[in-house]
């Protein structure tokens, strides 16, 4: 499939979960198996302090693999930009901590989400709050005009990293910090394998091998670059949907574990570009 043939695919998808969400039932994500339980990619990333404060359409259409800003240093009057922001859960968060002086973007390329992210906003009351729509390979926004990117399990969707990575590069102000969730694969995984599994994590799949996604940080211009993992994925996690798709779980097993996992990715712009 071309790469404009995997977008389209992409926001059909997503198109359909922020409707699914806003009629009122969960939005799904990955294999069927592992919906509507605790699917062990999407859920308790946040706190129930967290989600006390938001919309329950917010935290039903939350489909990250992390909760980036948790892990962000975030302070009053920032600028903050959420690379594939969905229902907003992730931008309403930011804007709470950079306060009514700072300003809270949410980037996404599906309409539907964007409307569901906007009457998420509305419900909120939040002012300080902007959702854009447009294509993180592309980002709407001038050079030098963001504190902070964050992103919670988009960037693994592209087809195009490199790109995504120089435009968060292009957007950031010198000294601003790119910290992101992301899922990343760990060694060397067959593709056959990879394939399988990318097929069970379905919303989150694309993944970068860690030492790639340093590299390419690191290409565009980044420093100071950190991969902490903060959840890992284990066979038995995708045991019944692998088995149901036909795959021999205990065979592949060795290749899979210890390999998949959710990491929070840090990087610094240098002050002097
Ligand atoms: C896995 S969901 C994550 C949503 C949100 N970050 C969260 O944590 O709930 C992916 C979101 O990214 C958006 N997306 C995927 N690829 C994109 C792209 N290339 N440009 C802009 N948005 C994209 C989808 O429309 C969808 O809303």
């Amino acid at each position: 499939m071309s790469a404009e043939g995997v977008k389209e695919t992409i926001k059909e998808k997503y198109g359909q979960i922020a409707l699914q969400v806003g009629s009122g039932s969960k939005g799904c994500c990955g294999s069927a198996p592992a919906c509507g339980r605790d699917d062990p990619i999407t859920a308790n990333l946040y706190t129930a302090h967290e989600t006390a404060s938001l919309p329950t359409e917010a935290v039903v259409a939350s489909l990250g693999c992390g909760n980036p800003t948790a892990l962000a240093q975030l302070n009053p009057g920032e600028t903050v930009l959420d690379l594939g922001s969905g229902g907003g859960i992730d931008v309403l968060l930011s804007a709470q901590r950079v306060g009514p002086t700072g300003k809270a973007y949410g980037l996404d390329m599906t309409e539907e989400m964007l409307a569901l992210a906007r009457e998420n906003q509305r419900k909120t009351g939040v002012e300080n709050v902007e959702f854009l729509q447009g294509e993180i390979e592309q980002i709407p926004l001038p050079d030098h005009s963001v504190d902070v990117i964050i992103s919670n399990c988009v960037i693994n969707l592209s087809g195009d990293k490199d790109r995504v990575l120089a435009e968060a590069f292009r957007v950031l102000k010198p000294g601003g910090r790119f910290a992101v969730s992301d899922v990343v694969v760990r060694g060397e995984v067959p593709a056959s394998i990879r394939r399988h599994v990318e097929l069970w994590i379905g919303c989150v799949a694309g993944a970068l091998e860690e030492e790639e996604y340093r590299t390419k940080l690191a290409q565009v211009g980044f420093e100071e670059i950190d991969v902490e993992p903060t959840r890992m994925y284990h066979v038995d996690d995708a045991r019944e949907s692998l088995t149901q798709s036909g795959v021999d779980v205990d065979a592949i097993a060795p290749y899979v574990e210890g390999k998949f996992m959710s990491a929070f990715v840090r990087a610094r712009k240098p002050s002097a570009v």
